[in-house]
């Protein structure tokens, strides 16, 4: 199948949709979230229409029904992300979720005091703030590994960051400010060579190129599928069969049980022993329909298209004097976000007026302020591509821009020019 972006742009009903001023909608803000495509909106309704039920409770028609469709799924994701089993996959309600679980289940349990926790200066709030609480609980450090001018991970200090007292090694794949393609593989091979593990945040790298949990070499890996063409309030967490025997439970109740006596309890295996309460069966529903539209477009596929717009969108904005851009230039770096600063002109201007002209792209801090403050940066504006968008998009986003910078300095001429008495 060729990837064509025009024509996939006709699966996704909400792309067709004008602004509330009549202009064409050119949505840039995929980081944040990605549109649904219609197959993933009707299997969610088939659902919903046909055999709703509970699942894993009783045996009845519907019930039976459901319950294969939501273990379905959990093989099918299993199978993107190159797992050795279905059971390493835990049903989250997204990544937040996810690396909470770990923390708690995982951090508390195995980190002690004087322990410490390497994080990246550029990891979102979610890799981030539940490690600082479990390190507050358990008066443990933590590191931070910084960044180069170009956004690129300092490596080089990795020799001093990670010790024997390191216990976690926590990354995402991708950050969501700078692009960056993080080396898992490399930070896995520091960490395990002291024996800590590490949990690798893959919010912004799943949905976009193929990742294998094999080749990558991490023990964790948390991803939300509301970023890769499924709903909302459904993510995983994938960990290493035995990490996840040896983590705590974080929720009790119904379905996560073989047998409770007044004296005794005894839990099911992983996955299902961390899935208390009725879960999100349509949204794991909804994933899987999501991860199989994926594979037919082709992970590769995808990798090449978000690389070519994100090339040509470092390109024009480069050749823009007034842009500040943060992260590697080279776009076989990063992946398909990019984020800059228009100079003189503060985000939260150049997004509103951006988003008055149909084209939605985020600014402020992206839930990463230490990564803000260590750029200098109260906050900066993100563009995020995905399988839809097309190169007219990028065009508008810069032509845009354009325009915005001419209007802001005729306006400051204007100014300065303003109480000038009129000669002739
Ligand atoms: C890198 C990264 N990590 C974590 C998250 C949190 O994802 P969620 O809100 O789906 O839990 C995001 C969302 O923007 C992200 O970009």
């Amino acid at each position: 199948m060729t990837f064509d972006p025009y024509e996939i742009r006709k699966d996704f009903p909400c792309l067709e949709r004008k602004t509330s001023t009549g202009r064409k909608l050119v949505y840039l803000d995929n980081a944040a979230t990605s549109h649904k495509p219609r197959c993933v909106i009707e299997a969610m309704e088939k659902f919903y229409y046909e055999y709703n039920a509970n699942i894993h409770r009783g045996e009845h028609a519907l019930g039976s029904k459901a319950t294969r469709a939501y273990e379905d799924a959990r093989e099918e994701i299993s199978r993107f992300i190159d797992a050795n089993d279905y059971t390493e996959v835990i049903f989250t309600s997204g990544t937040t979720e996810s690396i909470n679980l770990v923390a708690y289940g995982w951090g508390l349990k195995n980190i002690k005091n004087g322990d410490e926790i390497l994080l990246t200066i550029m990891e979102h709030h979610s890799n981030m703030l539940p490690w600082r609480r479990v390190a507050a609980l358990k008066r443990a450090k933590i590191r931070y590994l910084d960044i180069s001018e170009d956004g690129i991970l300092r490596y080089d200090q990795l020799a001093s960051l990670i010790t024997e007292r390191t216990k976690v090694v926590a990354v995402a794949h991708v950050s969501n400010v700078l692009g960056t393609i993080n080396d898992v593989r490399r930070l896995a091979r520091e960490a395990h060579r002291v024996g800590a593990i590490v949990i690798v945040d893959g919010a912004q790298s799943v949905p976009h190129m193929p990742v294998s949990v094999r080749e990558l070499d991490a023990d964790f890996l948390a991803f939300s599928g509301h970023k890769m063409l499924g709903p909302t309030g459904i993510g995983v967490l994938w960990g290493r069969k035995e990490l996840l025997e040896e983590m705590e439970l974080l929720k009790l109740g119904g379905g996560c049980v073989v047998d409770v006596t007044l004296e005794d309890v005894k839990y099911m295996e992983a996955p299902w022993r961390f899935e208390a309460g009725t879960p999100n069966i349509a949204g794991a529903i909804g994933l899987a329909e999501a991860v199989r539209y994926l594979k037919r477009l082709g992970m590769k596929s995808i990798r090449r298209h978000e690389y070519e717009l994100t090339e040509y969108c470092l390109k024009r904005l480069n050749e823009d004097g007034h842009l500040d851009i943060y992260g590697p230039l080279d776009a076989s770096l990063r992946g398909g976000v990019v984020a800059f600063n228009v100079k003189g002109i503060s985000h939260s201007s150049v997004a509103r007026a951006l988003s008055r002209m149909g084209i939605i792209v985020r600014d402020g801090m992206h839930c990463a302020h230490p990564l803000h403050y260590r750029l200098g940066l109260k906050g900066s504006i993100r563009a995020s591509f995905y399988v839809y968008n097309v190169k007219e998009e990028v065009d508008a986003l810069c032509d845009a821009l354009r325009v915005i910078v001419e209007v802001s300095e005729s306006l400051r001429n204007v100014k300065d020019h303003e109480g000038e008495c009129p000669t002739g």
